[in-house]
């Protein structure tokens, strides 16, 4: 009889083992048990787009998790690195549109928003770029490579950042060979030459803490003279990089107010909160200080704290209240990666970190905050 119990007990044991075991190894059987209609996009489909980032390896499916889930939850695409200057336009006279390609027709098969992200930007630039001496070169590497990339998906590209990140924190304008060889009117210039190459695409100025009083106002200043030029601008993008320890309502409210009132769209267009303690929110911490490794910078390598995944839903829950309440003046809410496993924020600011930004986890199944985002719509 004992024998025949420690058998039974022995075979419960491993059906549970197997189980979690096959759940881990096969997430989708956990997405494919997510109620298809529930999803981001449709509760969210008379507010505002949802979109992510995402990486070569989404674009060409070869995630059978984010193949699934990504169409599944969103209705906008922005590439994370492959239409980059250094991936897109590595020589002056080679352009390598592979992945480029894939991206739009992953985004058109799916029916997607499709965003272009970046056309200028003084990061990730090919380097022989940097041997360029005279301004006129500059001017003609720029000309050729906005008419040759926006061109190119002209009509199918929904929208670009056409500058990306051009402003310090203090509102003025950050130093760069564009700005340095071209002068400031590079700026109006490479929209005036995103709307020739796509006159179709919207047009935005994309950049991080611009919902901080003082940048606010360059950008505000900067998107202003593009406008009193007559050449053509269409939304502002907010990168909404911020923190699981509260991002700045009252910041984001009135920097939607001033946006709009520019008469300009509104997205969202990197969002994830981090989870994480950074150096810069050491009080003296030598921000230089190399804290890999340390585990008071990586302090949950095997999973957040209830209390911190209740408070990641309470950000993101926050944020959406603001959201919907401006739903009229926000054109998409763009996530920086499809979950916790993709984004870069486990490798920044300190590499090898375990970090849980997004609204799902590694095993790309919905958290606390998802929940919380789509009780704020009503089902249908
Ligand atoms: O492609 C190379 C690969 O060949 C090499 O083996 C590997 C090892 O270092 O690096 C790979 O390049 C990395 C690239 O991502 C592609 O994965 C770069 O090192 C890495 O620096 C780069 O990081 C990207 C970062 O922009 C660069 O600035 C992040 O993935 C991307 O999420 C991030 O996105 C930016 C937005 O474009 C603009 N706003 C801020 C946002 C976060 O920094």
């Amino acid at each position: 009889m004992k024998f025949f119990v420690r058998i039974r007990i022995l075979l419960t044991f491993t059906a549970i083992v197997f189980l979690q075991h096959s759940k881990a190894q096969n997430p989708s059987s956990v997405i494919k048990k997510t109620d298809k209609k529930a999803s981001l996009k449709n509760s969210f489909k008379n507010y505002f787009l949802i979109g992510a980032a995402i990486n070569a390896a989404q674009i060409e499916e070869k995630e059978p998790n984010a193949a699934i889930l990504i169409p599944q939850q969103f209705n906008s695409i922005t590439p994370e690195n492959i239409m980059k200057c250094e991936v897109i336009h590595p020589q002056w006279d080679k352009y390598n549109f592979d992945l480029a390609d894939k991206y739009v027709a992953y985004g058109k098969k799916n029916k997607m928003f499709i965003v272009g992200h970046t056309l200028v930007w003084h990061s990730q630039l090919s380097p022989f770029i940097n041997n360029i001496q005279s301004s006129d070169s500059l001017m003609m590497f720029m000309t050729n490579h906005i008419n040759t990339v926006a061109g190119r998906y002209a009509g199918k590209v929904n929208s670009w950042d056409v500058v990306n990140e051009a402003l310090n924190d203090d509102g003025t304008l950050r130093k760069s060979i564009f700005l340095e060889k071209l002068g400031e009117d590079y700026l109006r210039k490479a929209f005036e030459l995103a709307a020739k190459a796509d006159p179709k695409a919207e047009l935005y100025y994309n950049d991080y803490n611009i919902e901080q009083p003082k940048k606010r106002a360059g950008a505000i200043k900067l998107i202003k003279k593009i406008q009193a030029s007559g050449t053509k601008i269409d939304g502002v993008g907010i990168q909404a990089h911020w923190s699981i320890n509260g991002p700045p309502l009252q910041d984001i409210e009135n920097s939607i107010i001033e946006f709009s009132a520019l008469g300009l769209k509104i997205s969202f267009t990197e969002l994830d909160l981090t989870a994480l303690p950074n150096p810069w929110d050491l009080k003296g911490a030598d921000v230089n200080q190399n804290f890999e490794g340390s585990p008071f910078m990586n302090p949950y390598p095997n999973g957040l704290p209830d209390s911190l995944q209740r408070k990641l839903a309470k950000g993101y829950e926050d944020l959406f209240k603001l959201f919907i309440k401006y739903k009229n003046k926000i054109e998409r809410v763009t996530f920086w990666g499809v979950n916790d496993g993709q984004s870069w924020l486990n490798g920044w600011p300190i590499k090898g970190r375990t970090n849980y930004p997004l609204l799902f986890d590694s095993n790309f199944k919905p958290k606390l905050a998802y929940k919380k985002v789509m009780a704020l719509v009503p089902k249908k």
